[in-house]
């Protein structure tokens, strides 16, 4: 039956993972998938979300189905964290919100409704480069796939005018997905300023602005600064999808809990766009997961661990700020003539290295040093350990 289905490749970030437990070699060094670990190498579950699961075990809760929508507590804290405390469309009851399979599975329950409901085209425009998934994530949800302009190559920074120049050329009411904040994979995000030009860009072309914000809390330290672009959006007068994820903010990497949410013009339009994501979700996988989102909804409504989140949020932040230094001195001291500023500039997870393919390559082959071909390492795997022998490395492939 099967035999026309052909060998596919390796996931671009998901099988980097496979290579590098494939390796023998001790000293070897994951830096491929976005997941925090501390400083001796290990996966960090924060002491908030062990509280959490505490507090939950000991109230004995039952296992029940959750609503199609998922856990109610969760989604509504959620919504708070990203439209913030004096959201109108919060206290206006305008916010459609789904629990989802974590961000992957937001950005694929938007991407189902614009099929399903977009009036227009139904094209989604990606910056250049996106998350590697983005772009399988919408194909397979049925939409035409595009790309703006964002990355400048010789500037290691963003081509601002790029972006500006290619979002307007876009036919007028297109998609546009936007990384809310630690756009991923390069770690450069607009400023400000160009928020609220990019804002103004896209309101004059009337496209749909579609949020992707896997990283709130994970660029600053801070979650309400790492919403800004979302919220200058709304004040803006927009209209707004937002796919969110508690994996990093939060490390339920596993535990899959996110969320999709739609800004509504009215309550009445609201109650339109929920009852058609129900009708969405129940034929995909009926109801979400309820531990992730037990877990998120208890740290987030319970102001003592929602502190102490905080601080857990800061402190990881604060560690890959520190990472990025560290790594930056060290090629440095090996007398490394490049110029590494980016590494300390970017933020978030990741740092966009500008390194070639066939330097990834050989910092795989010969240095057992494993991330994605595009240059891009994941901060979060460096420690005071490995970080001078990472420098090494990267200093033998780069000259
Ligand atoms: C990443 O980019 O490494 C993360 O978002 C994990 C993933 O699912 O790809």
């Amino acid at each position: 039956t099967w035999v026309n289905v052909p060998q596919g490749p390796p996931d671009a970030i998901l099988g980097i993972t496979e290579a590098f437990k494939a390796d023998a070699f001790p000293e070897k060094i994951n830096l491929g998938v976005g997941a925090y670990r501390d400083d001796s190498g290990k996966p960090y579950v924060l002491p908030s979300v062990r509280a959490a699961e505490k507090k939950i075990i000991e109230s004995n809760l039952d296992k029940e189905y959750a609503g199609i929508t998922g856990v109610p507590s969760f989604t509504k804290a959620a919504a708070l964290l990203a439209y913030g405390p004096n959201s109108t469309a919060i206290s206006e009851d305008r916010i459609a919100i789904t629990q989802s399979i974590s961000g992957t599975g937001a950005l694929r329950i938007g991407g189902a409704f614009f099929e399903r409901f977009f009036p227009g085209s139904k094209t989604i425009y990606i910056p250049t480069p996106s998350w590697a998934n983005h772009n399988a994530v919408f194909k397979d949800s049925g939409l035409q796939v595009e790309k703006y302009r964002y990355y400048n190559q010789t500037t290691i920074g963003l081509d601002f005018e790029g972006m500006i120049s290619d979002i307007k050329d876009a036919p007028k009411g297109s998609i546009i997905l936007l990384h809310a904040c630690a756009h991923n994979p390069t770690g450069i995000d607009p400023t400000e300023a160009q928020w609220r030009k990019i804002s103004k860009v896209v309101m004059e072309r009337g496209h749909y602005p579609f949020f992707d914000m896997a990283y709130q809390g994970f660029a600053s330290g801070d979650t309400d600064r790492d919403a800004f672009a979302v919220r200058q959006f709304i004040k803006d007068g927009h209209s707004i999808a937002l796919a969110q994820s508690f994996a990093k903010n939060m490390g339920l990497y596993g535990e899959r809990a996110g969320a999709f949410s739609i800004v509504c013009e009215s309550a009445e339009e609201k109650e339109r766009i929920d009852s058609q994501i129900k009708i969405l979700v129940r034929p995909l996988y009926s109801n979400p997961p309820i531990h992730g989102a037990r877990i998120a909804a208890s740290i987030l409504n319970d102001p003592k661990l929602n502190r102490q989140w905080l601080g857990e949020v800061k402190g990881m932040a604060d560690r890959i700020i520190s990472m990025r230094a560290l790594l930056k001195s060290n090629l440095e001291d090996l007398g490394s003539k490049h110029d590494w500023s980016h590494i300390t500039s970017q933020i978030g997870m990741f740092a966009y290295t500008g390194l070639k393919p066939d330097q990834m390559d050989k910092l795989a082959k010969e240095h057992s040093v494993y991330a994605t071909k595009d240059g891009r390492i994941s901060v979060a795997g460096i420690t005071t350990d490995n970080v001078r022998r990472l420098a090494d490395s990267i200093f033998k492939v780069t000259g």
